[in-house]
């Protein structure tokens, strides 16, 4: 086999992304550009880096190129989380399970310091490993007039007003309230956002049937419990999604929202479905 045909290839990272996002779902499918959120590229201690950072600091956005690190299979097929339940190709979609888990990610550059980027949100999590930087130029890396498939038939659906109606019961906008002022966690809106424009049960939505007329989405650390009447969504109850022997359990370190999982069930012990 020649080398131009070589099955393997050894890639080492250069540095690591330090980030206040510890586990994926904390983690948007594409950074939130409105938030305003630091994130810090590490690079190892090597000299020949900090020299390869000279004249970075002009540019405002760079390219971080890194690895999935906390996948280890990929299918060629996959259900992506926008759209109608429907499998995609994965090379038409940024899913993280590829055969070659590499990520993209065009990330604000805030400053240079040394052997460090300060960098503004990003989609990748605490510990991410990077195998290059490179300048984003807006001249040659902009396309915006292009064509984008099946992701263009999904935001004509999104102009198009939601179809259901969401609405809470008593008990769970008492449970909505007190996450939100205890915790700063806004689940309720996050909820009107998902289910009113589809509650039919999906798998990467993590909306799953429980019974004859009731079914739980699961949203990071919490999930809700609701019914469909018609184009009428009832939000019955809120839940943590862990049970307490795992919150519990501290050898556990990736658990989200642990303490106000924790603080929540002590409060609404028994509540949920
Ligand atoms: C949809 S992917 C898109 C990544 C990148 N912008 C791209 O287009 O290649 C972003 C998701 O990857 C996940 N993620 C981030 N860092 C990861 C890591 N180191 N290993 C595995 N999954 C990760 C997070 O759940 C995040 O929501």
């Amino acid at each position: 086999m020649g080398a131009s045909e070589q099955r393997s290839l050894t890639l080492h990272p250069i540095g690591f992304i330090r980030s206040q996002k510890q586990v994926k779902f904390q983690a948007l499918h594409q950074p939130v550009e409105t938030q305003s959120e630091r994130n810090v590229l590490e690079l190892l201690p090597d000299n020949r880096h900090q020299v390869a950072l000279q004249d970075l600091a002009g540019f405002s956005r760079v390219w971080l190129l890194w690895w999935f690190h906390r996948n280890s299979s990929w299918r060629p097929l996959v259900l992506p989380p926008r759209g109608p339940a429907r499998r995609r190709g994965v090379f038409a979609t940024r899913s993280p399970h590829r055969p070659n888990p590499l990520g993209l990610t065009p990330v604000q550059l805030i400053a240079v310091e040394r052997r460090r980027l300060i960098l503004g949100p990003c989609d990748l999590v605490d510990g991410t490993p990077i195998f290059d930087i490179k300048p984003y130029i807006p001249a040659f890396d902009s396309f915006p007039d292009e064509r984008a498939g099946w992701l263009d038939d999904v935001a004509a659906g999104l102009e198009t007003a939601p179809e259901f109606v969401v609405q809470f019961s008593p008990a769970a906008l008492i449970q909505a309230e007190w996450l939100l002022t205890h915790w700063q966690i806004d689940f309720r809106s996050r909820l009107i956002e998902l289910l009113a424009r589809d509650p039919t049960p999906h798998r990467s939505r993590r909306i799953r049937r429980r019974g004859d007329s009731l079914f739980v989405i699961g949203c990071g650390a919490w999930r809700a419990f609701f019914c469909v009447l018609g184009k009428t969504v009832d939000v019955q109850s809120l839940d943590a999604a862990y049970p307490l022997r795992f919150l519990n359990n501290l050898a556990l370190e990736e658990l989200p929202d642990r303490e106000a999982q924790v603080a929540f069930v002590d409060r609404f012990a028994g509540s949920a479905s």
